[in-house]
C-alpha cells in the first residue's frame, strides 16, 4: 500500500532526535511523518533511558534519604519500607505519561505517524513494514535517519536478560540483587549502580579505566568516586572482565587486574554490563543503497548532517558524537531548519554532560585535561560547597564548583560541578559559554541568595582568587 501523500520529511525514529526534529519541521511549514518500529514513542530516553533512571533515582534517593539523613533534619521515622513494585510502577505511569505525550504533541502539529520498521528503499521512499507483515509505501522529498543507539554486548558477556543484564532491564529489576557487579563506570553504571545500591544491593563496579566517569575533568571524578565510596560502592579499576560462567544463581566472573597482571574472580547474582552504547543502523537499507557506515556502525555525515544522498540526512546517536538526548534534539531542529532553507548549527563545545547520581556531576566545555593537552594558558577556578548557605540548609556540602578560563582573555573555557543540583546548574554555564562570557561576566552577575548557584560565581571570582564566602 502506498499512502497517497507526499511528505516534505519522513523522520525513521521516535527518540529526542525525531520527534523533537518533526515538531520543528512542522512548525517551519513541512509536511512530516514519524516511522517508529516500537509500540510507543520517545526511543530508548523516553522508554528504557533517561526518564525511567531518573524516576528510580529520584525514588532511591528518597528512600536513602528516610533512612539515613531525615533524623538529622529532626524527622522521626519509625520504619523505612521499601515497596518496589510500586516504585516501578510510579516509574512505569512517567514513562507513559510522557510517551502519550509525544503522540499529543504529534497530532497538535499535525504530524503522521507510523508504526513499523522503516526501510529507505530509494532516494524518496520509506517502506514501514508493520508488526503483522504489512507494507506502506511513503513518498517523500527528504528522509531523516534518527534511529539511535542499542547496549553494547561483550562477546564473552552475552545478556541473558536476567543475571547479565542491559540498563533496559536494570530498569525493571522485580528484586534488589544481592550483588550487583556492575562492568563499566560510565554514565549508565554509576547512575544504575547507584540506584540499586540505595535500594539495599551490594555493588561492584568494575572498569577498565584508571578513573570513573570516562571523559569528565579528573579533578571533578575523583570528588565523586570518594562520595560513592561513602555510600558505599565498591570501584575496581584498571580491571579487564575476560569470561563469565553461570554456577548455580551466580554469575562468576574472571577479570584480570591490569596493574599487577594478576587474574581473579569474582561473583555476584545480576551482572551489568554498561560498556556503552552502539548505533542502531542495521536493516535501515542503507547497504542496498550505497549509504556509508563506519565499522562501528556510525553514519558519517557532512557538516549538514547529510548522507551521500543530499536529500538523506542522520542525526542523533547514529552519527559520530556524543550519544546525548539534547545533542539529538539539537540536530533534529539543525536538520529541520537546514530543509526549510534556514541556517540549522549546533554548537558542539556547549554541549552539556550530566551524571544524575548523588552528588551530581555535570560539565561543559573543556577539562583541564584537555586545555592542558592543547597547550592553552589557562587559570583556575574553584569553590567549594561546603559554606554555601543554600547547601547547608539542604544538608548536603559535598562537592565543588569548577571553571576554567583563558588565563590572557578570561574566556570561559570549560565548566565542570560535582555537587547537589549539578544537572541545574549547568545551564547557566552552556549559556555563558554560548556568549562567549568570561569568567568575570559570571562573577559580577546577580546570583540571588541564597542558592547553589553562588558556588559557581564564587569559583568564578576564584578563577582570580577573589572569592568572598570563606
Ligand atoms: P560510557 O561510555 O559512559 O561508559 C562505559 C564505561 O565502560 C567506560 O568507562 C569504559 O572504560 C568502560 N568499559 C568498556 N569496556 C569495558 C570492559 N570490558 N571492562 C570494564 N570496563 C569497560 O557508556 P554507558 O555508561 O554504557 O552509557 C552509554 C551511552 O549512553 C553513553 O554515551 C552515555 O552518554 C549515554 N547515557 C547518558 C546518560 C546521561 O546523560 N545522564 C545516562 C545514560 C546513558
Amino acid at each position: 500500500m502506498s499512502a497517497d501523500v507526499m511528505y516534505d520529511l519522513v523522520i525513521i525514529g521516535s527518540g529526542p532526535g525525531g520527534y523533537v526534529g518533526a515538531v520543528r519541521a512542522a512548525q517551519l511549514g513541512l509536511k512530516v511523518a514519524v516511522v517508529e518500529k516500537d509500540k510507543t514513542f520517545g526511543g530508548t530516553c523516553l522508554n528504557v533511558g533517561c526518564i525511567p533512571s531518573k524516576a528510580l533515582l529520584d525514588s532511591s534517593e528518597h528512600f536513602s534519604m528516610a533512612q539515613h539523613e531525615f533524623s538529622s533534619h529532626g524527622i522521626v521515622v519509625s520504619k523505612v519500607e521499601l515497596d518496589l513494585q510500586k516504585m516501578l510502577e510510579r516509574k512505569n505511569k512517567i514513562v507513559k505519561e510522557l510517551t502519550g505525550g509525544i503522540g499529543y504533541l504529534f497530532k497538535k502539529n499535525k504530524i503522521d505517524s507510523h508504526i513499523g520498521f522503516g526501510k529507505i528503499v530509494s532516494q524518496n521512499q520509506v517502506e514501514v513494514t508493520a508488526e503483522e507483515g504489512s507494507k506502506t509505501l511513503l513518498n517523500t522529498k527528504n528522509i531523516c535517519i534518527a534511529t539511535g543507539s542499542v547496549p553494547v554486548e561483550l562477546s564473552h558477556l552475552k545478556y541473558d536478560g536476567k543475571k547479565i543484564i542491559s540498563s533496559t532491564e536494570a530498569l525493571s529489576l522485580e528484586q534488589v540483587p544481592k550483588h550487583m557487579i556492575v562492568v563499566g563506570a560510565g554514565v549508565i553504571g554509576l547512575e544504575l549502580g547507584s540506584v540499586w545500591k540505595r535500594l539495599g544491593a551490594k555493588v561492584t563496579v568494575i572498569e577498565f579505566n584508571n578513573k570513573i566517569a570516562g571523559t569528565m575533568d579528573t579533578q571533578i571524578s575523583t570528588v565523586l568516586q570518594k562520595s560513592l565510596v561513602k555510600q558505599g560502592l565498591e570501584f575496581m579499576l584498571e580491571c579487564k572482565v575476560t569470561a563469565s560462567r553461570t554456577e548455580k544463581s551466580e554469575v562468576v566472573l574472571t577479570y584480570e587486574e591490569m596493574k599487577g597482571k594478576a587474574t581473579k574472580e569474582i561473583s555476584g547474582d545480576v551482572v551489568l554490563v554498561a560498556v556503552g552504547r552502539r548505533p542502531f543502523s542495521e536493516k535501515l537499507g542503507l547497504e542496498e543503497m550505497g549509504i556509508e557506515k563506519d565499522p562501528r556502525g556510525f553514519i558519517p555525515v557532512d557538516n549538514h548532517y547529510r548522507t551521500r544522498f543530499p536529500n538523506i540526512y542522520a542525526i542523533g546517536d547514529v552519527i559520530p558524537g556524543p550519544m546525548l538526548a539534547h545533542k539529538a534534539e539539537e540536530e533534529g531542529v539543525a536538520v529541520a531548519e537546514i530543509i526549510a532553507g534556514q541556517a540549522g548549527h549546533v554548537n558542539y563545545h556547549t554541549v552539556p554532560w550530566v551524571i544524575y547520581t548523588w552528588p551530581e556531576l555535570a560539565g561543559v566545555g573543556y577539562t583541564e585535561e584537555q586545555v592542558k593537552e592543547k597547550g592553552l594558558e589557562y587559570k583556575v577556578g574553584t569553590f567549594p560547597f561546603t559554606p554555601n548557605g543554600r547547601a547547608k540548609a539542604m544538608g548536603f556540602t559535598e562537592g565543588l564548583a569548577k571553571i576554567i578560563a583563558d588565563k590572557h582573555t578570561d574566556k570561559v573555557l570549560g565548566v565542570y560541578i560535582v555537587g547537589p543540583r549539578a544537572s541545574d546548574m549547568i545551564a547557566e554555564a552552556v549559556i555563558a559559554m554560548e556568549f562567549s562570557a568570561s569568567s568575570e561576566d559570571i562573577a559580577r552577575s546577580f546570583h540571588a541568595h541564597p542558592t547553589l548557584s553562588e558556588v559557581l560565581r564564587e569559583a568564578a571570582l576564584n578563577t582570580n582568587k577573589l572569592a568572598r564566602q570563606m
